[in-house]
């Protein structure tokens, strides 16, 4: 029986190609289009922290949040629409997600990320100049918009333009730039906090204009992929695309192989309806679980909710701003270690590793939580150690996330589909990733309030199911040529039987002319 991990037994294909300086500073500027994300990520919670913010849109939650300190801290900030705020964005995500994959099609990585970076302008310039809170959700909706387009399309842009022996670690370059944008935006939120006058909340919700022009401009000089540009015909274009990306005059073996999986993927004409075939299950098993399982670590009730939450365990404002610019640079700093690591130490190792740490510290956050807070939310005097252990135990859970799931999370769904469904599958991944982003914002101020420290237990149980995942269920993929990846599947002690024929040779033979591929 073959490996747990799938890993493929038989010689692979290795094409040429270097990391040369043209194809880093393309993945480079395509990966800025993290930031977007990133930045939206760690403004909202800060903002929502700021008292004058509250005050001047959320006055309800004003008053509660200073209220009798005695009343239960797990529930001062549960407010329904405050709620709204931080996730409408998802929700408009998970739609753009899904006009975007035709976009994406049809007219290539490009345009996507460009039409990413001008909605996430719009959404900023709204918020910024906000004066109700209708403006808010709508600016809120472009900003969604915007990153609905850029994360269907600049993780796939990345892992078609990365040599596939670098591959895990250009596409992590699309997580490390998500990291900086939250840490940008956590040390932004600390300083426009300060501001007297109470404006700061502008500057720090309008700021997200500079990454929407980072990713606008940076989009127009950008190739389009060898990838997109067969599947849409410009044969020769690709041809040189390919040279200059790979530095070499010789790139017929990669380049015949790109154009024989876009054959494959012209006999497909409904891609939606095609992901439902039974040869697509572990690809659709891939781009629905893993988003759901990145969501339910639990990282984005940190993300979102760390000022709110240290602030809720007993640090005064200003530290719980502080703490969380903290956990933003542990996140950064771990996700280079999985730039480092994850085409050496592969995929799988790296998903074990970290969800074994993330469950240990899960389990020691929820004790030190429970055993100061109990049941009724009524902490009395805490002593600084205890905020330093919570602190330290949430840096490492956070260090954990930043180098498995975080990057994989993204990386692993834009490596294993066929052209022919890559689109379509892809939005499906941001969908998921987007309803259950949406989902937990949408609760955690519900269940703080109510499940109280048991959340993080929550939140573990999660840990356990996806690591068993993807110990049996997710084969190895570094160093495998993204249009290879069949052979993954077909290697797979429990993949291999949905692999038909047809699917894994037929077609290929055919269009060779009979003449088998070498590896399979
Ligand atoms: C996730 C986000 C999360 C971020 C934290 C991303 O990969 O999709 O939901 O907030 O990592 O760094």
């Amino acid at each position: 029986m073959p490996a747990v991990g799938g890993i493929p037994t038989g010689p692979g294909k290795e094409y040429p190609g270097n990391l040369t300086p043209y194809v880093i500073v393309t993945c480079v500027v395509a990966a800025m289009g993290g930031l977007i994300f990133g930045y939206d990520i760690g403004i909202s919670g800060g903002v929502t922290s700021m008292d004058p913010f509250l005050l001047k849109f959320f006055p309800k939650v004003y008053r509660s949040k200073h209220g009798d300190s005695s009343t239960n801290q797990y529930c001062q900030y549960n407010s329904q629409t405050l709620t709204m705020f931080t996730s409408s964005l998802y929700l408009a995500a998970l739609l753009s997600s899904l006009v975007a994959s035709t976009v994406t099609r049809k007219f290539g990585r490009k345009p996507s990320m460009l039409l990413g970076g001008l909605l996430f302008f719009a959404g900023a310039l709204l918020n910024g100049f906000a004066q109700a809170v209708w403006m808010l959700i709508v600016g809120r909706i472009l900003l969604g918009f915007g990153i609905g387009f850029a994360n269907q399309s600049v993780p796939l842009y990345l892992s078609e333009t990365a040599p596939y022996k670098y591959r895990g670690a250009l596409n992590i370059g699309f997580q490390l730039s998500i990291t900086v944008g939250i840490l940008v935006a956590n040390v932004l939120n600390y300083f426009f906090a300060k501001i007297h006058g109470g404006w700061g909340w502008r500057l720090s919700l309008g700021g997200a204009i500079v990454p929407a022009i980072i990713l606008t401009v940076g989009s127009l000089f950008l190739p389009d992929t060898p990838n997109s540009l067969i599947e849409r015909g410009n044969m020769e274009d690709a041809r040189e695309k390919l040279k200059r990306i790979r530095g070499l005059e010789n790139v017929d073996e990669e380049f015949n192989d790109l154009v024989m999986a876009s054959e494959l993927s012209k006999q497909v004409e409904h891609p939606w309806r095609n992901l439902l075939q039974r040869k697509y299950r572990p690809h659709m098993a891939v781009a629905t679980l893993i988003p759901f399982f990145q969501q339910f670590t639990g990282i984005n009730v940190i993300m979102f909710y760390a000022p709110v939450l240290f602030n809720t365990i007993g640090f005064g404002d200003n530290a719980s701003l502080m703490s969380s610019v903290i956990t933003g640079l542990v996140n950064v700093i771990a996700t280079l270690v999985s730039i480092y690591g994850v085409d050496k130490w592969g995929r799988r190792f790296l998903f074990l590793e970290g969800g074994a740490q993330m469950l240990i510290c899960q389990i020691i956050v929820a004790a030190c939580i429970g055993a100061k807070f109990g049941i009724n939310g009524n902490p009395g005097e805490l002593p600084n150690w205890y905020a330093i252990v919570v602190v330290l135990f949430i840096c490492i859970y956070v260090a954990a996330f930043a180098w498995s799931w975080g990057p994989l999370g993204w990386l692993v769904p834009s490596e294993v589909f066929p052209l022919e469904i890559r689109s379509a599958a892809q939005s499906i991944n941001v969908s998921v990733n987007m309803v259950f982003t949406f989902l937990v914002a949408q609760i955690f101020l519900n269940m703080l309030c109510h499940l109280k420290f048991g959340l993080f237990l929550f939140f573990a149980f999660f840990v356990v199911v996806m690591t068993i995942y993807i110990y049996y269920f997710l084969p190895e993929t570094k160093n495998i040529p993204i249009e290879e990846m069949n052979q993954v599947w077909r290697s797979h002690w429990f993949w291999a039987k949905f692999m038909t024929e047809e699917f894994s040779n037929g077609n290929v033979e055919m269009l060779k002319g009979g003449q088998a591929l070498k590896n399979v």
